[in-house]
């Protein structure tokens, strides 16, 4: 029987960490959804120490998940660590992953610490999380650029205190595919209790070579365990991106030869979805995930393709999820209809309030769009507007009005707790005087740091989903709206913006 490579997943600690993509606890709950839906191994789902928001988070996925085991990151010291337990205690499956730097570097310019210091103080953390824990995860931050004789001093102890898996990160992404993997199969070859842990990569993406080094220390080194992101986000280039390393061990079993528990069919439909928190945009020649990832554009490739698909594709587009047949619903679809396609798309929905709200949207968009693709049916269940009860502003008319040679004005109707308000503004173009206009009525104060447009599926008949991102005292929030009309799309995404930003369930902090 093959090996298991363990996917460990941190889109919502390492990932969320990336500017800009800090996301609601709901959010991060929606997504530990689907990526439980996905099967990964491990969620690591917060750093619950760093902030009330961060435990909450940790602990709200930690009380829902069931499937895949729920990890906390914490720093090296009992208070990091008894607060990561408290947050996972209710879950099936938990795991405390600290953490201490141990680069020459980091502990003299950084902890101002002697390796002595941190040697105690990594043998201390594992003692005490196995104590609260018994699959306890210990990572030598900026392990990569450790000296090779220390970080065997520090990881055997931390084996000998119950540590249950290794990781070795490349914090900084400075790593050689071959010297990395050759880095972690010394490290391997010379600690004598190294059996007694799985070893595991935890790449960055500076260089570019997120994913080759994690294929490296899987291939060289031995890891059975890769640390990786939905959309490889993450700090600074981000993080070694899962989508294309399970593809690439999936589809070159041959060479790997080790099982992923991934049901890849989902792969689209999270990388959708973290797309469409974060308001990060997948450029289109994105391996597995991007638009144009399974597009023959060339006529010698199309006609290779048409005779035997094997020619031009090395993997299958439904087998990640791209659905085969892309028209899916219309007009006169029923309600049974549009609740198996919500179940087919993976969909989640706890009761029926849900679907017919969802119902109703689709009905309304069916009306103005003659073809619905899942694309459609996906932003339409990630609008907020379909919680309606939570919301503090809503969008209900617009009109505006843009002219060669005169200056463009935009009217608009909102709710504001459920009451109708009304306000008018001009501004530079459609979408400008329309934002203006709920502005003029909010007074949010708040800075406009991104705005994104991005065709739904293809077509000048396609919806426009729109981004928008507001930072307001240090809080940084993305609100997404969807529409045919682009400026009623930016309408909802900003107030979608709004309604994070004045949500105090939500509030969630910057990392520490
Ligand atoms: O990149 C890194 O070193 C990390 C550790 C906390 C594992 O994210
Ligand atoms: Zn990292």
């Amino acid at each position: 029987m093959a090996d298991k490579l363990i996917i460990f997943d941190t889109t919502l600690r390492d990932g969320e960490q990336s500017p800009g993509a800090s996301m609601t606890r709901d959010e991060k709950l929606r997504i530990a959804r689907q990526l439980e839906r996905l099967k990964v191994d491990v969620i690591e789902a917060g750093f619950a120490a760093s902030s009330n928001g961060d435990f909450e988070c940790v602990q709200a996925i930690a009380n829902t998940i069931k499937d895949s085991t729920v990890c906390s990151l914490s720093r090296a010291n009992d208070r990091d660590i008894a607060r990561a337990a408290e947050a996972l205690k209710g879950a099936n499956s938990a795991r405390i992953h600290t953490f201490i730097a141990t680069s020459a570097l980091h502990m003299e310019k950084k902890l101002r610490m002697t390796p002595d210091q941190v040697f105690e103080q990594a043998k201390l953390a594992v003692r005490f999380a196995k104590n609260l824990v018994s699959d306890v995860e210990f990572s030598p931050e900026d392990g990569y650029r450790s000296d090779p004789d220390f970080l065997c001093r520090v990881l055997e102890a931390a084996i000998n205190e119950g540590a249950t898996t290794l990781n070795i990160p490349d914090t900084v992404g400075y790593a050689i595919p071959e010297l990395y993997g050759e880095f972690i199969k010394n490290l391997r070859e010379r600690i004598p209790n190294s059996d007694k842990a799985v070893w595991s990569v935890h790449c960055h993406n500076d260089l570019g070579m997120a994913v080759a080094n994690s294929l490296a220390g899987v291939k060289i080194g031995g890891a059975r365990q890769v640390e990786c992101t939905i959309n490889g986000l993450g700090e600074r280039a981000g993080n070694c991106s899962l989508e294309e390393i399970v593809m690439a061990v999936k589809t070159r079993r041959d060479y790997f030869g080790l099982d992923v528990g991934i049901d890849t069919k989902q792969i689209v439909a999270a990388s959708r979805m973290v797309s469409q928190t974060t308001g990060f945009v997948v450029q289109p020649n994105k391996a597995v995930v991007g638009a144009n990832a399974f597009a023959h554009a060339s006529g010698i490739h199309q006609d290779g393709v048409l005779k035997a698909r094997d020619t031009y594709e090395i993997m299958r587009a439904e087998d990640v999820g791209w659905s085969a047949n892309k028209i899916v619903l219309g007009k006169l679809s029923g309600r049974n209809a549009f609740k198996q396609r919500l179940q087919d798309l993976g969909v989640q929905f706890d009761n029926e309030s849900y679907i017919n709200t969802a119902f109703a949207k689709f009905k309304e968009l069916a009306d103005r769009k003659s073809e619905i693709f899942d694309e459609d049916i996906l932003a339409l269940v990630s609008d907020e507007a379909i919680t309606p009860e939570r919301e503090q502003y809503g969008f209900v008319a617009l009109s505006q009005r843009s002219e060669t040679g005169e200056q463009p004005f935009a009217s608009i109707v909102i709710t504001v707790d459920g009451a109708e308000a009304r306000s008018q503004a001009s501004g530079n173009g459609p979408v400008d005087a329309s934002l203006k206009a709920i502005e003029a009525h909010v007074k949010s104060g708040a800075e406009m740091v991104l705005y994104s447009v991005n065709a739904i599926s293809g077509s000048t008949e396609s919806q426009g989903e729109v981004t928008v991102r507001l930072q307001n005292a240090g809080r940084v929030v993305n609100g997404v709206g969807a529409d045919p009309d682009i400026v009623v799309a930016s309408a909802k995404a900003y107030l979608s913006a709004l309604n994070k930003l004045h949500s105090k369930a939500d509030r969630v902090a910057a990392q520490g």
